[in-house]
């Protein structure tokens, strides 16, 4: 199936075993445990020499039916779903992470993940280097005996900044420490993360995959890439190094966690796959035009999306993306806070709400919201400031987006 387009891809993958009544769209195992007809057997289920499911949290036939897709659609060697974007990192973090371990990490991070890094795990004794991940020495130098991951955004929220990932790999692979990357804003049909050199992709599925925001869900892709056995933590396990970390993750952080995914939200996310490079394309052309377009605007001190000729990440967006296109997301810095909430007031079709690439075009500020009740001096480590809006952008016209807009910049 390499030689088919993406969204076919998707669409013909077939789950392993065929459904006993033939339904085209795989049923909703809506059940915690699953029956055996003898000791023996539901035994060697346990003991992993039987395959089928046990009990939900698991592993479900649903969810594993949304895992086989996104194999298909990312080309990772392994896929495990959880129960949000949140818990894809934790999870992916707490299986190669251990006491005295550090994780170099770029600062500009989703304000959850920056609080589990530099509070949660930092308790537990991982600290967590914070570097530019424009300064390919500064990552190098960072780096020592215990570093278990290198880890940053696919493109910084929302600040838009992209780390040159390829060039960051070389570096990695030399010193044997492994890529995760947060690739929530460019799904695998406009990002190869195999190619840049991404080791483990951790997602947010509540955004574009879910189809239009109808369920929280994450995801952790695993490319079969990097050497486990150069882990402190993954060397001595019991099965060949491809595999040592999935070993991990799900015989024993994910199950112990238990922030498993629901079935009907990995039904609702399956079907969101199948249409997912459709809404991609249009939500991505609709940001950049209205960024394109809103840089001229008087109102406006700078409209931000990377592949517009002002951004300083243009390069790399041209070689990590395609089509042009580096998501739904743009924003636009106004002159002051004051204008900003104005400006949010205003609007009559794009919503006041969190959240990102819905079919419905949304506006925040993230500065008092997302990051809200984090410190002055956070905000600044993170770098967020007031003046800026962040749109994720939807599938309504582009025409009605760009007269909302205008209207609110009075
Ligand atoms: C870049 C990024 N990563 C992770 C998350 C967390 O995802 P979830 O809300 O599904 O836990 C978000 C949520 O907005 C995000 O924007």
């Amino acid at each position: 199936m390499k030689d088919t387009g993406f969204s076919t891809r998707i669409i013909v993958t077939k789950y392993a075993k065929p459904d006993a009544h033939g339904a085209i769209n795989f049923p909703i195992y809506k059940t915690a445990a699953f029956e055996y007809d003898t000791a023996e057997h539901i035994a060697a289920a346990f003991q992993n020499k039987l395959a089928g499911h046990t009990y939900s949290r698991i592993t479900n036939p649903t969810i594993a039916e949304f895992e086989q897709k996104l194999k298909a659609a990312s080309g990772a060697e392994n896929a495990m779903v959880l129960a949000s974007g949140m818990a894809a990192i934790s999870n992916a973090f707490l299986t190669v992470a251990y006491a005295g371990a550090n994780i170099v990490s770029s600062p500009r991070l989703f304000g959850n993940t920056f609080s589990i890094l530099k509070f949660t795990l930092e308790a537990f004794g991982v600290e967590t280097r914070f570097v530019d991940t424009d300064n390919l020495d500064e990552i190098a130098a960072a780096i020592d005996e215990n570093t278990c991951a290198f880890f940053c955004e696919l493109i910084t929220n929302p600040h838009l900044e992209i780390a040159d990932l390829p060039e960051i790999s070389k570096i990695l692979r030399a010193k044997n420490v492994p890529m995760i990357v947060d690739t929530t804003v460019v799904p695998p049909c406009g990002f190869d993360a195999r190619a840049a050199g991404v080791d483990i992709e951790v997602l947010s599925t509540t955004k574009y995959i879910s189809g239009g925001a109808t369920s929280i869900g994450g995801a952790i892709l695993d490319y079969g890439t990097f050497d486990w056995g150069k882990n402190k933590k993954l060397a001595a396990l019991p099965v060949a190094n491809p595999l040592k970390f999935m070993f991990k993750l799900r015989m024993e952080i994910a199950r112990n966690i238990g922030a498993c995914a629901a079935p009907d939200t990995a039904y609702m996310q399956s079907l969101g796959l199948e249409t997912l490079e459709l809404r991609y394309k249009a939500m991505s052309r609709s940001a950049y035009e209205l960024a394109k377009h809103f840089s001229a605007h008087p109102k406006v001190v700078k409209a931000n999306y990377p592949t517009l000729e002002t951004s300083p990440y243009k390069a790399i967006a041209d070689k990590l993306f395609r089509d042009n296109l580096a998501g739904a997301m743009f924003t636009l810095h106004l002159e002051s806070k004051a204008a900003c909430y104005q400006f949010l007031n205003n609007l009559q079709i794009i919503r006041r709400a969190t959240n990102m690439f819905d079919n419905k075009t949304l506006a925040i500020h993230p500065e008092s919201t997302i990051y809200g009740t984090f410190s002055a001096e956070m905000k600044q480590v993170i770098g967020v400031e007031d003046t800026l809006i962040r749109f994720s952008v939807g599938l309504e016209n582009v025409a009605d987006l760009k007269a909302d807009i205008e209207k609110a910049l009075v």
